[in-house]
């Protein structure tokens, strides 16, 4: 291929938009593969942008955000989690994606291992891979008791050249989540070696034991090694509107700037305003979409928990389940048959790292009753095709 970095020629779309794509925006098909509801961002949040456009909010701003809007932020996560940060420490990057990326790429040079906790978003991989990296994962475990993993674990699949290590807790696509004592080892550890530790916590709000995951800026001190990357798509249904925020290391406020610069000049400014009123208007949004995905757990866990072909995890946290379906050859194959015969979408295991072609992932972020419909299906097209009896 001319005119294409060799590297980034070899790369390959992830295997939830290869299964997606082809029946993208179908109405027929029950979407479980994305990681979204259906439910509109509410009203008074997209009221707030249209206000903010007539009020001729159009022009170039910070580009590490409006100053209102990262001192939300702050006072969001003095309200949710009692710390008070430095809003020097808080930049708006234009997604969650984008700080992963921007983090990413201040961390990491050629030749660099960047360590991955897995199984892992497919995205996360390929943006470290396209820092030159090496990328190498550690595999979460099943137990009975969910998916598990310890900081001892991590920290021994460092190696001499690890530079960057991403956790994500509550994790996409196990729900996995690290405990508090965990995140003191782990970010001890980086403190020790000098490595970025980009913690993604854009399920902070689903965890399903208390009001928020433990968070990485609980514990972390103002010039630690640290990127926690958070944003609104999920907590308040705004996955369009492709605005993220990080809490950085405060000395790194100046790089963030430059490479906000060189990535996207700052998130869309209109949008930053809607982002402002969900923060401070919000909390009811967040808390009942959270219901609604305590409700979808439930009738997930119910429906494919028992059955004896799927082994499943509950997920602590997050909204997906990633179970295993014992005896498939092909989480493609197996995804691509759902939706031809049944028309659900779901994601291949595959895509999220290695030995995962058993598994598939499935959202439980929709409506209860199509959530309910597209499960049943699952389950039927399960036991007519699958050998998993003669295992
Ligand atoms: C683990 C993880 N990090 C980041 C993102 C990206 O979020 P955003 O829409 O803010 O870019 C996602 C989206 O699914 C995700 O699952």
């Amino acid at each position: 291929m001319r005119a294409v970095r060799p590297d980034i020629a070899l790369m390959e779309q992830n295997g939830i938009t290869g299964v997606a794509l082809p029946r993208l925006g179908d109405p027929s098909v029950i979407p479980l593969w994305f990681g979204e509801g259906d439910m509109v961002t509410p009203e008074f949040i997209r009221e707030s942008a249209k206000q903010a456009l007539d009020d001729g909010e159009t022009f170039y701003v910070n580009t590490r955000g409006l100053i209102e809007l990262r001192t939300a932020i702050r006072d969001y996560t003095k309200h949710l989690y009692g710390t008070s940060i430095d809003v020097e420490r808080v930049s708006v990057p234009g997604s969650s994606m984008l700080g992963v990326t921007i983090a990413a790429q201040m961390a990491l040079s050629k030749g660099d291992d960047a360590l991955v906790v897995s199984p892992h978003w497919p995205n996360i991989e390929t943006t470290y891979a396209v820092t030159g990296a090496n990328v190498i994962t550690v595999r979460q475990r099943e137990t009975p008791n969910g998916w598990q993993l310890t900081a001892d674990e991590i920290i021994a699949a460092c190696t001499p050249k690890t530079r960057s290590i991403f956790v994500n807790s509550p994790c996409n696509p196990t729900g996995w989540v690290m405990p508090r004592e965990d995140q003191e080892k782990l970010l001890a550890h980086c403190r020790e070696h000098d490595i970025l530790l980009i913690a993604d916590e854009v399920y902070h709000r689903h965890y399903y034991e208390a009001e928020a995951a433990p968070s990485f800026v609980e514990i972390s001190e103002e010039d630690d090694p640290v990127v926690i990357v958070n944003g609104f798509s999920k907590a308040w249904a705004m996955t369009g509107w492709r605005v993220g925020w990080v809490i950085a290391p405060k000395s790194h406020g100046t790089h963030w700037a430059i490479m906000s610069e060189c990535f996207n000049t700052g998130s869309t400014v209109f949008a930053q305003h809607a982002c402002i009123t969900a923060l401070e208007q919000g909390e009811d949004v967040v808390k009942s979409l959270k219901e609604q995905y305590r409700q979808g757990r439930e009738l997930l866990i119910s429906k494919l928990g028992n059955h004896p072909g799927i082994d499943l995890c509950a997920p602590e946290g997050a909204f997906y389940a990633f179970p295993r379906l014992r005896g498939i050859d092909s989480s493609r194959r197996f995804a691509e048959e759902l939706l031809a015969e049944e028309d659900v979408g779901v994601a291949p295991g595959y895509t999220f790292g290695a030995d995962n072609d058993e598994y598939i992932r499935v959202c439980f972020a929709l409506g209860l009753d199509r959530l309910s419909e597209g499960l049943d299906r699952i389950v039927r097209f399960v036991e007519r095709n699958h050998n998993w009896k003669s295992l």
